[in-house]
């Protein structure tokens, strides 16, 4: 369970270029739940993560993590129990280490005794089995160094370093949009059977409107730092990408500006 509340971020604060970039925002997600996050460029969306992860530093407002407050904790201390894609396949995975090597780490939660022990067989087997279930072919190259691995071949082994060790929260930040579209829908097929096998409470922000009304249980429209719609269930599954446009502009009294996010809506429309 994390519940989000009040909080606040400024970027350069008391200086010329200050920016509000999370205005108060509240947000309370249940155990199990995976909520897609859209919004217009600049609405707050990887701010919001990254104050969370605690690699932006909050001004106000509260963040709880299963009943514990996380909004004092160093960055390192939040990474054991949140597990974070980017865009970017290079980033997340130690590019001059074995597909394994990266493994044990992650399965330690990053211990600094992980590297220094050897890697069990038990563990081998369980690195094994776990990548043979993505198809692949990555159980076969266990000791291949990670830099060597295609984009989407990096990103399976993200989400698996990410979610190996079972975290509390799993965020996803558009971590299959410098995919080819093919490459894309095989992690986002793996990224759903994790959550699901694991039951994650997930967080996954995508420019992809159709993705994100037909991804998870539920979506959020961020605006300005703040959450503008939260749309879950019936109203949820009845919701269009024209309806959720429109409500956009009612609520916010803007058009959406998003210009991935309409482009994949037009290409949805022509299918
Ligand atoms: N380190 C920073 N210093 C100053 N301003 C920043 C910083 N990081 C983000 N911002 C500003 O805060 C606002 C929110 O940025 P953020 O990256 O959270 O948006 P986003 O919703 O993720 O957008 P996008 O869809 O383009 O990824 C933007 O106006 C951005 O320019
Ligand atoms: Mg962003």
């Amino acid at each position: 369970m994390l519940e989000i509340h009040n909080l606040h971020c400024y970027f350069a604060k008391g200086t010329v270029n200050e920016f509000h970039a999370l205005r108060g925002l509240c947000l309370s997600v249940a155990d199990g739940d995976f909520l897609t996050v859209v919004g217009s460029n600049g609405a707050g969306k990887s701010t919001l993560f990254n104050a969370i992860c605690g690699t932006a530093e909050t001004d106000d407002g509260s963040i709880v993590l299963d009943g514990q407050s996380i909004t004092d904790w160093p960055e390192h201390k939040r990474a054991r129990v949140i597990g974070r894609l980017f865009q970017d396949p290079m980033k997340g995975t130690a590019p001059d280490m074995t597909i394994e090597e990266n493994l044990a780490l992650a399965n330690a939660r990053g211990s600094r005794s992980a590297l220094s022990r050897a890697i069990r067989a038990a563990d081998r087997a369980l690195f094994r089995d776990e990548l043979a279930a993505y198809h692949m072919g990555l159980e076969n190259r266990m000791k291949t160094k990670v830099g060597l691995l295609s984009g989407g071949q990096r990103q399976a082994m993200t989400l698996l370093m990410a979610t190996i060790a079972k975290p509390k929260l799993l965020l996803l930040d558009e971590h299959t949009a410098a995919l080819d579209p093919a490459t894309a829908q095989t992690v986002m097929d793996i990224t759903q059977a994790i959550v699901k096998e694991r039951r994650l409470s997930t967080l996954m922000i995508t420019h992809n409107l159709n993705q994100a009304l037909t991804t998870g249980n539920r979506t959020i429209m961020m605006n300005q730092g703040q959450v503008l719609l939260d749309v879950s269930g019936s109203e949820r599954s009845h919701m269009t990408i024209e309806k959720l446009l429109a409500l956009y502009t009612q609520k916010s009294g803007e058009q959406f500006a998003a210009d991935r996010a309409l482009f994949s809506a037009a290409k949805a429309a022509e299918c």
